[in-house]
């Protein structure tokens, strides 16, 4: 979750005051299944695309469960990373799919993985994939391995899902292309503002051509009619007063020193080795050196008020040693490092 001071409320309140004395009823109202058309174009222009090619949405997990259901059958191949987000595993699940992991290292997937997967099989429908400050492990994808996936998925005929919730919230180093950058022809692009604005708004948005996001719109409408137009108008109202720049730069100040203390606390408990030392996002994705009973550490962190995702369910197969994700956002520097009930304040 983003730290509560992160969620700008006074600038909601504003945004919620200017819906409720305008004229235009469109914010209460039932609208475009394709979501309220003023954030559309607000995003297509940010994106510099076509605005039939996004559609915004109830949280992105919520557009691409309706893209599974308009593009998924049973036993399609899909790759996804190990570790993968957990919701995502879990609803590819739901759907039937044929699902194969490509390990990651710290600049990317393992290629020689990512091409035994496509050896001698039916070509997958889709690598879903967070190349920005992954979740669970915090890594990033660097430029030559973004055009190496790439060329595969031209040459073997997949498409590229690129979910990028965390990729304005980067602390250290240099941006990488995106891969809708790179690659608009074979990618479908995910990304939200649950990060920078505010999850409970559930604004989300999918890019993609126009006949994906016509077949998304479709299942949105055959779902849930309209999304949440009063919540998206809000961010709508919010992004045209040009909130988004200055929130970002107050995300980064608050949440680099977290980071850094983070790795700090991690390797000062001696805990494991991290995957990756992130860049930026919301995780640092740890193997623990001590193999750890999953049920135990859970029961203990849950007595100690840290309240923690089970480790296994990033992975297909369980991993051969335990994994931890640590997200640091909510977390203050002198909480990282608090050991043992003591709050060693730096
Ligand atoms: C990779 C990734 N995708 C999607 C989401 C969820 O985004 P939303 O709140 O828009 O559903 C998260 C949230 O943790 C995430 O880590």
């Amino acid at each position: 979750v983003p730290a509560e001071a992160a969620v700008p409320r006074a600038q909601i309140a504003e945004c919620v005051h200017t819906l409720t004395i305008s004229n235009d009823h469109a914010a209460f109202q039932y609208g475009p299944a394709a979501g309220p058309t003023r954030l559309r174009e607000w995003i297509a222009a940010d994106h510099a695309v076509e605005v039939n090619r996004v559609v915004v949405g109830n949280g992105s997990v919520g557009l691409f469960d309706l893209f599974c259901r308009s593009t998924l059958r049973p036993g399609d191949q899909v790759l996804v990373e190990a570790p993968c987000y957990d919701r995502v595993l879990r609803l590819l699940r739901f759907y039937g799919a044929n699902v194969r992991a490509v390990r990651l290292d710290d600049d990317g997937p393992l290629i020689d993985d990512l091409v035994s997967a496509l050896e001698g099989r039916r070509p997958p429908v889709f690598f879903y994939m967070v190349p920005d400050f992954q979740n669970p492990s915090g890594a990033t994808y660097s430029l030559d391995k973004r055009k190496i996936v790439v060329a595969l998925a031209r040459r073997h005929g997949f498409r590229l899902i690129e979910d990028a919730p965390y990729r304005k919230l980067r602390y250290h180093g240099q941006e990488q292309l995106s891969f809708l950058d790179l690659a608009a022809d074979v990618t479908i692009h995910m990304n939200s503002f649950s990060k920078l604005l505010s999850p409970a708004l559930r604004a989300a948005y999918l890019i993609a051509d126009a006949e994906t996001i016509t077949r998304v719109a479709a299942a949105a409408e055959d779902t849930y009619l309209t999304p949440g137009n009063f919540a998206l108008s809000v961010a709508a109202e919010w992004l045209r007063r040009g909130h988004l720049g200055p929130q970002i730069e107050r995300l980064k100040n608050m949440y680099k020193p977290r980071l850094d203390s983070m790795i700090a606390a991690v390797a000062e408990l001696q805990l494991g080795q991290p995957l990756v030392r992130p860049e930026g996002g919301f995780f640092v994705g740890v193997t623990l050196n001590a193999a750890v009973d999953e049920g135990t550490l859970h029961a203990q962190a849950k007595a100690a008020g840290v309240e923690l995702v089970k480790g296994s369910g990033f992975f297909l197969e369980p991993p051969l040693k335990s994994f931890l994700r640590l997200p640091f956002c909510a977390v203050d520097e002198a909480t990282a490092r608090r050991i043992d009930g003591r709050v060693e304040r730096p």
